[in-house]
């Protein structure tokens, strides 16, 4: 292990560069980890309160970060398990996830095609059990190594110890701030693949790319072209992607509101309840497009709040507070944040 004094330590840093929405707040101090013993040496230092960052694509700071931050930047991605039809890749907690899907489709290995440009970390995905287009992290995940803390210890966690649920996992309930995710091993095929085109646009959008029998390439293709066309790139204006969850609400509330607009999307989950679309919520009630000062809710997908440049963390709260409220006053359901306010 390095000699925590020989750890780098950057004092009163910007991290505007580290979070995807762009804002400008500065923590008292900064540093990056590039392996495990690096993370330990730096867990030494001890400079209380502690922020595990990743891809920074899930925090909205509201204000300066009084303590530590360390930055998980732990490469390498290795096949440690072949079998006939499939293999075991472990991959380090900072590599970026786009990057990992790239690799994967670039080799052929199929299982997270329909997860491509998702912004963040390898780390970070598990911890809220990243989705889109009908897959979710969970469907490839083998297992994940995790440092804890306070002590340094590793710790190892099977799928069923990480409790995945809709954009939720342990990490974001009981064990929230007890780990640092160093590694996760995922399951993908290398033949005999289940591409999953049924989820909405992906198989109108391959037909309008010409493509009758997709490939794994197809597939990253055409989700990539719905994501850029659907949800801003924070490298252009600065975003979460979908600031809250889709609530599941029990289907008398769906009948409710389909009393008054009987046209209400929803999915239906397999406890009875329903999924219905936040985006949609959020729209009825006007925001959509809507800018208040520095921010706003994304004019092509109303989920989505974004920062027009010099926005704070204070401002995109206020206006989510609004939106929570107002989405409640309307339909009677309170819509909860995905992202990680702080
Ligand atoms: N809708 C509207 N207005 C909007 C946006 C959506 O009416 O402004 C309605 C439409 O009926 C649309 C439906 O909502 O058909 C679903 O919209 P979309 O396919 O864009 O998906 P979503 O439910 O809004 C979820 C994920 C996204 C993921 C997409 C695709 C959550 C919180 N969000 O969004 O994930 O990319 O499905 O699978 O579950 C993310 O987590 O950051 C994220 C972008």
């Amino acid at each position: 292990m390095p000699d925590p004094k020989q750890i780098l330590i950057r004092k009163n840093c910007p991290l505007g560069p580290y979070n995807t929405f762009g804002i400008a707040a500065h923590a008292a101090r900064f540093t990056d980890v590039y392996s495990t013993d690096e993370l330990r040496a730096a867990l030494k230092v001890q400079t209380q309160p502690l922020l595990i960052l990743g891809g920074g694509s899930n925090i909205l700071f509201t204000r300066d970060w009084p303590g530590m931050v360390i930055r998980n930047c732990i490469p390498g991605m290795a096949v440690v398990r072949q079998f006939k039809n499939r293999l075991w890749v472990r991959v380090g907690g900072g590599v970026v996830w786009h990057d990992f899907v790239l690799w994967a489709v670039g080799k052929g290995y199929g299982g997270i095609e329909n997860l491509s440009l998702i912004p963040g970390s390898v780390g970070a995905a598990p911890v809220q059990n990243i989705g889109a287009y009908g897959v979710e992290l969970k469907d490839v995940f083998v297992e994940l190594e995790a440092i804890e803390l306070a002590t340094g210890k590793r710790f190892r966690f099977s799928r069923p110890d990480c409790r995945f649920g809709y954009r939720d996992s342990i990490f974001k309930g009981p064990e929230k701030g007890r780990f640092c995710i160093t590694s996760v091993t995922f399951s993908l095929t290398k033949q005999q693949h289940r591409l999953n085109t049924r989820y909405g646009d992906i198989a109108k959008t391959l037909e309008a790319m010409g493509i009758h029998k997709p490939a794994i390439a197809d597939i990253s293709a055409a989700v990539i072209r719905i994501r850029s066309s659907k949800l801003p790139d924070p490298a252009q204006l600065g975003n979460c992607g979908s600031f809250f969850k889709n609530p599941e609400v029990a289907r008398t509330v769906l009948e409710k509101i389909q009393t008054v607009e009987p046209e209400v999307p929803h999915y239906n989950l397999p406890d009875g309840r329903v999924k219905i679309p936040a985006g949609w919520l959020i729209q009825q009630c006007g925001w959509k497009g809507k800018r208040v000062g520095n921010t706003g809710c994304y004019e092509k997908q109303a989920l989505v709040l974004v920062n027009y440049g010099g926005a704070t963390g204070a401002e995109v709260k206020n206006l989510a507070f609004a939106i929570i409220d107002s989405v409640e006053k309307k339909f009677g359901i309170r819509l909860e944040p995905e992202v990680n306010m702080l």
